[in-house]
């Protein structure tokens, strides 16, 4: 019997990860749900824990008797680095045999700014002596689907430059993908890009007018223009400027990723940005 937990457990990739453990046949009680806030996980029908990335008093007990750990990244940006860390420590204090750790795209090269702290992660994990294995998610595709009503609403899609390549892939079919790694020990050792097929901002207009029937164009806007219409939405300075140095990240290409390890992962084509812009729209 292998025990698993997950992390981020009440979040929307944590939670789909449980739900694919159960789903492949693992009972209840070898699943694990670690949750900062308990409460929020008690519909997923296993076994819930508390655990705070920043309080390590919490980890000890989340994981005692774990075999295999899947380390969801923190959401609190500039605070993850040491919370990840707290986590592997008390992970090789507590006997885990393996983690997993979702990171970002081309994480060792990424010019990304969220980049730097799943590079760190990715290094105290590997300089921990733990096996692990290294999920490097690409956008998801979310991230893109969830503004169809605004696309709809203005007619545009706007970026910085609408031929870079962005490997997005849907969270349903990382969290498979992950599921998959989880169980397989071979993974042990192996770092996957979990990237979809490449998009392009100007694709993405092309397959929402496609798929809508309303025309969608795409248009390219300078940094400075970009940030002028994210702060005229009520965005905050700190807030624009970080989206826009996401914006301009994703121009130079650091979501350019293949998409061979999610689709060996998943053991299907991952799915197409046309059926996730069709189930969205519904
Ligand atoms: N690839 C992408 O496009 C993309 C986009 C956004 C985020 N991400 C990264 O991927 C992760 C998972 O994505 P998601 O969509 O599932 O994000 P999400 O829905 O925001 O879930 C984040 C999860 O992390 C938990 N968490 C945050 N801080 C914690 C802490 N200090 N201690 C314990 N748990 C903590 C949250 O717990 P609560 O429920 O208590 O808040 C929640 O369960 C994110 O956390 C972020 O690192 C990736």
């Amino acid at each position: 019997m292998t025990t698993y937990a997950v992390t981020g457990s009440t979040g929307h990739l944590g939670r789909l990860v449980v739900q694919e453990l159960l789903a492949r046949g693992l009972p209840a009680a070898d699943v694990i749900a670690l949750a900062r806030t308990p409460e929020k996980a008690a519909a997923l029908g296993v076994p819930v824990r508390p655990v705070d990335y920043s309080d390590p008093a919490t980890l000890p007990e989340a994981l005692a008797g774990v075999d295999v750990l899947l380390l969801v990244s923190g959401s609190e940006i500039g605070k993850r680095l040491p919370q990840h860390t707290a986590v592997i420590e008390a992970a090789t204090a507590a006997g885990v045999q393996r983690v997993a750790y979702t990171s970002i795209a081309n994480a060792d090269h990424s010019t990304n700014p969220l980049a730097p702290e799943h590079k760190g992660t990715e290094d105290v994990l590997r300089a921990s002596g733990l096996p692990f294995t290294i999920l490097r998610d690409n956008w998801y595709l979310e991230n893109y689907t969830g503004q169809l009503p605004q696309y709809l609403a203005t007619g545009e899609v706007l970026g910085i430059d609408g031929d870079a390549r962005i490997g997005a892939a849907t969270r349903a079919d990382m969290a498979v993908a992950i599921t998959t790694a989880l169980l397989d020990p071979d993974t042990a050792g192996a770092t996957f890009e979990l990237s979809g097929p490449p998009i392009t901002l100007a694709g993405l207009a092309g397959t929402i007018t496609e798929v809508t029937g309303t025309t969608v164009a795409y248009r390219t806007v300078t940094a400075e223009e970009l940030a002028a219409i994210l702060r005229g939405t009520g965005m905050d300075d700190a807030t624009v400027a970080f989206a826009v140095a996401l914006e301009e990240s994703v121009a130079r290409g650091d979501l350019d990723a293949p998409a061979d390890d999610l689709e060996r992962l998943l053991g299907r084509p991952a799915t197409t940005l046309a059926d996730a812009l069709r189930a969205a729209s519904r």
